[in-house]
């Protein structure tokens, strides 16, 4: 098949773990007969350099007019002035939005082989295998009003939770459907006991459940589930939730993983487009010494071509490579080994190759 990527790098790591990708985004085409065009663009700082805002309209236009887009990273600490007018991350939720990308799916899932690489006691890890879905473009990262605004020279700033009913059943929904492939465990995370919008939330989330009768559902507090995440992390199959919460819960969710670098996400919306990264962040400290460990974002890849490309034997390919990998103990440093990303990009694809060749 054809396809048209485009590639957003972004900041600090994404470059790094953006090229190992495409790397094994080409073998995949080589591999399987597909042609695959990349178009590379700018967003995040990088992009505030060259041109002074974190995402341009033609570079929107441009992943309006693609497939899928895959991004890296975005941000550091060059643009975290908190009074500068643009911010990296601006380009990211720009992107989301323009693309009407709501649902996030973060997948989690917890490998013998890395256990050790988690403060998580192994008996807690073992059977973890859970997806958040996140909501993206709503909730306390979009409601209005938001801003800096001055009562009699105090300065007040603002966010709001906002949600309108058709946003939250289009992402419930989401959540119902892939619990029906899985497990059929739905959790549905709020703050109901506080917030209107999670009381919204969960009105809609019990007359939902109605038309999904093979799928359980369960009503959590978000304090409580980010206790449970880590008391019985075994214990969830799909989670759904509000944006910020989602973002949260994510972060803690990784160290189930392993390690942050681990977490592929894939945003989708009505259509089959997406974008697709991993969730963790430019990572400065490390960038451009080549030792970010690259999975987060081939993880990402593979989702790519699940959702977006509808190839799933191929994306089935790349994980089982990664595990094959993981359980031969290459590891980057982040999960205490001494695998450079170019060193794990290779093996992952030689493992790949010759589970094509067999
Ligand atoms: C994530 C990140 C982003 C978010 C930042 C970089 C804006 O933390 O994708 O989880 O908050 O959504
Ligand atoms: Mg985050």
């Amino acid at each position: 098949m054809k396809a048209r990527i485009v590639t957003l790098p972004g900041d600090g790591i994404g470059p790094e773990v953006t090229e190992a990708s495409v790397k094994v985004l080409r073998t995949v085409a080589e591999l399987f007969g597909h042609a695959f065009e990349f178009h590379e663009h700018l967003i995040g700082g990088c992009s505030i350099e060259r041109y002074g805002v974190a995402l341009t309209d033609e570079t929107l236009a441009a992943c309006r007019e693609c497939d899928a887009v895959l991004l890296g990273a975005v941000g550091g600490p060059k643009w975290d002035n908190p009074n500068a007018p643009v911010r990296p991350e601006q380009g990211l939720l720009a992107l989301r939005k323009g693309l009407a990308l709501y649902g996030n799916l973060r997948p989690v899932r917890s490998i013998p082989a890395l256990f050790d690489a988690s403060p998580v006691r192994p008996e807690k890890l073992k059977g973890v295998d859970l997806v958040v879905v996140r909501e993206l473009t709503g909730g306390l990262y979009f409601g209005q009003p938001k801003g800096r605004f001055g009562d009699n020279g105090m300065v007040r700033a603002v966010d709001t939770m906002e949600y309108h009913e058709h946003e939250i059943v289009r992402i419930l929904e989401l959540g119902f459907r892939l619990a029906q492939k899985r497990k059929k465990k739905l959790t549905s995370v709020d703050k109901a006991n506080v917030l209107e919008t999670s009381r919204l939330w969960r009105q809609v989330a019990v007359k939902l459940s109605q038309n999904y009768p093979d799928v359980t559902i369960d009503h959590m507090l978000v304090d409580t589930a980010s206790m449970r995440l880590i008391t019985s992390p075994a214990s969830f199959d799909v989670l759904v939730t509000e944006n910020t919460f989602g973002d949260i819960l994510t972060d803690e969710a990784s160290v189930l993983a392993g390690s942050m670098g681990m977490l592929p996400s894939a945003s989708l919306g009505d259509g089959r487009q997406g974008l697709f990264e991993p969730i963790h962040g430019s990572a400065p400290d490390i960038a451009g010494k080549g030792i970010a460990n690259p999975i987060g974002s081939i993880l990402s890849a593979a989702l790519l071509l699940r959702y977006s490309l509808n190839l799933e034997s191929e994306a089935r390919a790349i994980e089982a490579a990664v595990d094959q990998v993981l359980a031969e103990g290459y590891k980057t440093r982040d999960l205490n080994g001494a695998c450079s990303t170019g060193e794990m990009t290779k093996v992952i694809i030689d493992r790949f190759v010759s589970e094509q060749k067999d």
